[in-house]
């Protein structure tokens, strides 16, 4: 498996994968219509190429083969108050296909996204998770971190509570002897 950064020529494979993995992780427990306004705003290849170009997003795709197991997204833009660390920047998405849960690739996908939020000069990650996604909580727990606040995500017009976690961007491992 390798992780590298996304591309533009890579919008149609990044809108398949993140709108199965957002309909699979999400469609049980809300309502249709609200899963349908959330997918049309949200995904789609047009809107996946406007995030792959944007400067202020750091798309990281896990790839095996020709196949995309999972990707990240890291975002730049005001933190909420209750995100305390220096410098911090949103881990905005964190998907990995069904199919390649529990093997690993969510910890080798973290391991990078930790490399790229040190390379922008970051310091602090944080992210909102529904609160009902006890997989993910559990997930985050175990890669340190910690519940800071709330706040509200809409899923089409259902007003979601999402925790708020944040922990100090992990230090990177320099090959480089100083
Ligand atoms: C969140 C995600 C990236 C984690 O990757 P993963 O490969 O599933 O992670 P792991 O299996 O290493 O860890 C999940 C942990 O949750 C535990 N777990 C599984 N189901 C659970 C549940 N229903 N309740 C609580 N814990 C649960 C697992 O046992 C595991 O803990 P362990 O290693 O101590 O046994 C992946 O599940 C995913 O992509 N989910 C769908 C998308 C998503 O929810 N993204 C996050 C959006 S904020």
């Amino acid at each position: 498996m390798i992780i590298r950064l996304g591309v533009p020529t890579d919008a149609a494979a990044l809108a398949e994968l993140a709108a199965r993995t957002f309909r699979d992780t999400f469609a049980a427990d809300s309502r249709p219509e609200d899963i349908a306004q959330h997918m049309a705003q949200a995904y789609g290849s047009l809107q996946q190429g406007r995030e792959l170009a944007d400067a202020n997003i750091v798309t990281l795709l896990a790839q095996r083969g020709e196949e995309l197991a999972g990707y990240a997204q890291l975002r730049f833009g005001p933190a909420p108050t209750c995100v305390e660390g220096n410098a911090p920047i949103e881990l905005w998405r964190f998907y990995v296909a069904q199919r390649w849960h529990g093997q690993g690739i969510a910890q080798a996908l973290m391991c990078r996204v930790d490399e790229d939020a040190d390379r922008v000069g970051t310091r602090t990650l944080w992210l909102g998770v529904w609160e009902r996604n006890e997989r993910a909580k559990a997930f985050y727990r175990k890669g340190g971190f910690v519940d800071v606040g709330a706040h509200v995500f809409m899923v089409g017009t259902d007003a979601q509570t999402d925790r708020i976690m944040a922990r100090p961007v992990a230090a990177v491992v320099s090959d480089t002897p100083k």
